[in-house]
């Protein structure tokens, strides 16, 4: 039996932007980004030939998925996109993520030249990324002892240490919500509470939800996501029926209510689908498809099998 290469059909079926089927693309793109991480180059540039798409929320996922792959040979594209000032600034905030998430050191200077940028989620993801390269290459990353996670992503900022034991809710929402405490350190903050998972940490992640920054406020919808806790449906709602609040971080807060398997988000999400803007539109039509993907049992939703 011969085994065909999958790449140029997934290819195929990510790049097809007259397809009206984006859910099929996103499911493709998570096939695509298997292969990547197991080190296929190809499908690199298979997820980098879709940045022609005129989906912005397709190219953040795009970009994410990039970042998520430990392959340098992501960078260039990477770097591309953050440089393109027509691109939009959700999709370049997630380029200049991405490469923090590599760890790509050549990309400092690139990183730090937008840092003070006027687009505020720009700026202060690049400022997130060289500070998470910088700390990678610290003492502190070799001796801080931080808990396992349950987690496997590349996260913006590792979590602040601290054993199973040592859990204070109280004062990580103290640091997370600091505005004096640099960005980098909230975050630690928030990746931790997320790592505590209680509904104590939920509740205090979505103290979060209120901060001025869109950046801020789409992580924490994101990392809620990750968690896929009910208890946190009603801070979700709350942040995704917000006409007046940031695109991107209504995007995010639909996303993670998809991932909560429990039937009353299907009627907002199916809401949201008719929603104005277009992300938002569409993060719900893809949170539906994943929401009837849990339902259905099947074992993947990638399009091949991630063990392949
Ligand atoms: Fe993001
Ligand atoms: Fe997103």
């Amino acid at each position: 039996m011969t085994i065909t290469d999958p790449v140029p059909e997934l290819c195929r079926i990510l790049c097809d932007d007259a397809s009206p089927n984006l859910a099929l693309r996103f499911r493709a793109l998570f096939s695509l980004k298997h292969l990547a991480t197991q080190g296929n180059t190809s499908a690199v540039e298979a997820i980098a030939a879709a940045f022609v798409s005129n989906s912005a929320l397709l190219k953040h996922e795009l970009a994410y998925c990039l970042g998520q792959s430990k392959q340098f040979s992501a960078a260039a594209p990477l770097q591309a996109v953050l440089q393109d000032e027509a691109e939009d600034s959700m999709v370049r905030h997630e380029a200049g993520e991405a490469l923090g998430a590599l760890g790509h050191t050549p990309s400092l200077e690139l990183l730090r030249s937008y840092i003070g940028h006027k687009e505020e989620v720009i700026s202060q993801t690049c400022e997130l990324a060289v500070a998470r390269i910088e700390w990678e290459a610290s003492e502190a990353a070799k001796t801080e002892l931080l808990q396992t996670s349950a987690f496997a992503s590349i996260d913006p900022a590792p979590p602040l240490p601290g054993t199973v034991k040592e859990v204070d809710c109280a004062k990580l929402q103290m640091k997370l919500n600091d505005q004096s405490v640099p960005l980098f350190e909230r975050y630690r903050a928030m990746f931790r509470l997320r790592d505590i998972a209680s509904p104590e940490a939920i509740d205090a992640l979505a103290s979060g939800l209120d901060d001025p920054s869109a950046l801020f406020r789409h992580e924490i919808a994101f990392v809620f996501g990750q968690l896929s806790d009910p208890h946190s449906i009603p801070a979700l709602i709350k942040a995704a029926g917000n006409k007046s609040e940031a695109s991107m971080v209504r995007h995010e807060a639909v996303e993670a209510l998809g991932s909560i398997a429990d039937e009353r988000v299907e009627e907002f999400l199916k809401e949201y689908a008719k929603d104005e803007e277009r992300v938002v539109r569409e993060s719900a039509e893809v949170a539906l498809d994943m929401a009837e993907f849990e339902r259905s049992g099947q074992l993947e939703y990638a399009l091949i099998p991630q063990s392949a």
